[in-house]
């Protein structure tokens, strides 16, 4: 049961939705005053009262009953306490039952929605930048999949481009393919920075006129460019399944070759190109921005182009109610013009173009910041932390089995929960020491939470697991109690908001009220019906904190 929603049912303000008063109900912080609140600030103006008038006045129509317990009135907030007994009952067998899929819902079902995310450049470093975009995109992937949508991940490779030229020109003059074969993408970027310090304007001629080849479908071109992207793709698929990250589509800007003639087509038609210095450009001056250049003066198409003939074909093959693109903020105006041109060429579902946009990823350790020409690959962020990962283990819990897997399982997790953590358009440093803290607001003190729980479940050996009639929670439990209802609210506004930071809060959080029930109430020591009902929550506090951590590409160890 969604208790805010029951609640709100319950409350009658004129002019505003039972859904709008749900979710203007909140968890006081004080849980003296009441389990659940309502301010009534914002009913004030239309209302013409006070907000203490106004709770004064719902307090006196709202009737008490098997859910709601008690209703009142404090300075503008409408507080209510509920049966605890009913909802630790509810909340628990429906924990119990649901198992693995609590939290989810239907609420998406029949709707696709693309999530374009990662979206790697072949034969260039994957490097530390594309940290968010890649667990952001993934954890919007599993967040939408859960709630019953058919989430479709699209790799929008970025294998298009006159630096496949350039590299093919080094390949040539300097490269072998033993060398390459071995080296793979660090060779091939090796190569393209050569060719970028070295390279005289023969070998830029010489580059041009490869990537012209490519273009016209040469054999050897193509087959060096596809061997290029092979490595590439080999190389990050080891980082994707490391990090839990998956895709339905690796369609990128090239295989858009033969679909933006059509778009062109259809832009002079409808009257929306112009001639600018030679180029064909979308004027979006009336609307404020820079012109959406389309075509070059020598006829070559930009990424613009490419995506604009992306999101038509994804609307033709997917028939998406939302498309998403998870990108870095300095792309806002991109992204922003391109979806102005669709919206100009009559295409009535651009207003389902949702640019997911994140700040930027810096490293706090100076010896791996980013110098010049030098980058911080991400391969390596990953490694350093489940090397360090390894070092706490070791040194906490030397006789663990297992070290190895279980230090890829939180140095990883710290990774994708230091990206996640904040909100997602604010830039943040990365700092190792930070993110593998025991005690901070970690995944792996979440971790640590779970493997604390397993603990007790495994000392217990078995429990009763039917819940007493009457259950009458301390406050400790009781707060536990009422953050795991929360749960499945907390997904949907993850959801809502594209937000997977509400998750990992939502995980910190539980974890903190589970260990303050964990030290003040006595679980194993606890008299009998007692201790089932303390194995029970514990039970329900880790499949709830598994749930939120999967949703994030996290694993959780038995033991640490
Ligand atoms: N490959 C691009 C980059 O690294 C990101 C592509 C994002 N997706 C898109 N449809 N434009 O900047």
């Amino acid at each position: 049961m969604d208790y805010k929603k029951y609640i709100a049912s319950k409350i009658n303000v004129e002019g505003v939705s039972v859904e709008e008063i749900a979710s203007s109900i909140a968890l006081p912080p004080n849980s003296q005053m009441g389990d659940y609140a309502l301010p009534c600030f914002k009913f004030a103006k239309a209302l013409r009262k006070s907000p203490a008038v106004i709770a004064q006045d719902l307090a006196k129509e709202i009737s008490t009953d098997d859910v709601i317990s008690e209703v009142s009135a404090i300075n503008g907030y409408l507080n209510f306490k509920i049966n605890k007994s009913g909802l630790a009952r509810e909340v628990l067998g429906r924990i119990a039952q649901q198992g693995e899929k609590y939290g989810s819902s239907d609420v998406g079902a029949g709707r696709t929605i693309c999530i374009d995310y990662s979206s790697v450049n072949i034969a260039k470093p994957f490097h530390i930048g594309h940290l968010s975009t890649t667990v952001l995109g993934s954890a919007l992937y599993k967040i939408f999949n859960f709630l019953g949508y058919n989430a479709v991940g699209i790799n929008h490779l970025g294998d298009y481009g006159t630096q496949f030229g350039k590299l093919i020109s080094a390949y040539k003059h300097w490269g072998n393919r033993e060398e390459v074969e071995n080296g793979g993408i660090h060779a091939i970027n090796d190569l393209y920075v050569r060719f970028n310090n070295e390279a005289d304007e023969a070998m830029e001629k010489e580059a041009r006129e490869y990537f012209r080849l490519i273009e016209n479908g040469d054999k050897e071109a193509n087959d060096l460019f596809e061997w290029f992207k092979k490595l590439t793709l080999e190389y990050v698929q080891k980082i994707y399944d490391r990090l839990d990250v998956h895709f339905d589509s690796y369609a990128g800007e090239r295989f858009y070759t033969d679909k933006m003639q059509p778009v062109i087509d259809e832009l002079r038609e409808k009257g929306l190109l112009k001639e600018s210095n030679g180029a064909q450009i979308v004027d979006l001056e009336p609307y404020g921005m820079p012109p959406c250049l389309i075509l070059r003066s020598d006829g070559a198409s930009l990424y613009a182009t490419r995506d604009i003939a992306a999101a038509i074909y994804r609307k033709k093959t997917y028939d998406f109610y939302k498309c998403l693109y998870v990108v870095a903020y300095q792309q806002n105006l991109h992204f922003r013009q391109f979806f102005k041109v669709l919206e100009l060429m009559g295409k009535e579902w651009a207003k389902d173009l949702v640019h997911v946009a994140y700040g930027m990823v810096s490293l706090e350790d100076g010896a791996m910041s980013t110098r010049k020409g030098k980058v911080v690959w991400l391969e390596d962020v990953i490694s350093k932390c489940v090397e360090k990962a390894y070092a706490v283990i070791n040194e906490k819990n030397p006789d663990l089995a297992n070290k190895a897997e279980i230090a890829e399982k939180v140095g990883v997790g710290a990774v994708i929960f230091g990206a996640l953590y904040n909100n997602k358009i604010k830039d943040i440093t990365f700092s190792y020491d930070k993110v593998l803290s025991f005690e901070g607001e970690t995944s792996v003190y979440v971790q640590y939470t779970c493997a604390r729980a397993s603990s007790v479940l495994e000392k217990a050996e078995g429990y009763d697991a039917a819940l007493p009639e009457e259950l009458n929670p301390t406050d400790e439990e009781f707060e536990v109690i009422k953050t795991l209802a929360s749960f499945p609210e907390i997904v949907l506004d993850a959801a809502d908001k594209y937000e997977p930071s509400y998750i990992a809060r939502y995980s910190v959080d539980l974890a903190q009220k589970f260990n303050k029930f964990y030290f003040d109430c006595k679980i194993l020591a606890a008299e009998p019906g007692v201790k089932d009902f303390r194995l029970l929550l514990t039970k329900a506090t880790l499949r709830v904190l598994e749930n939120a951590l999967g949703l994030l590409g996290i694993g959780v160890p038995d033991k640490m």
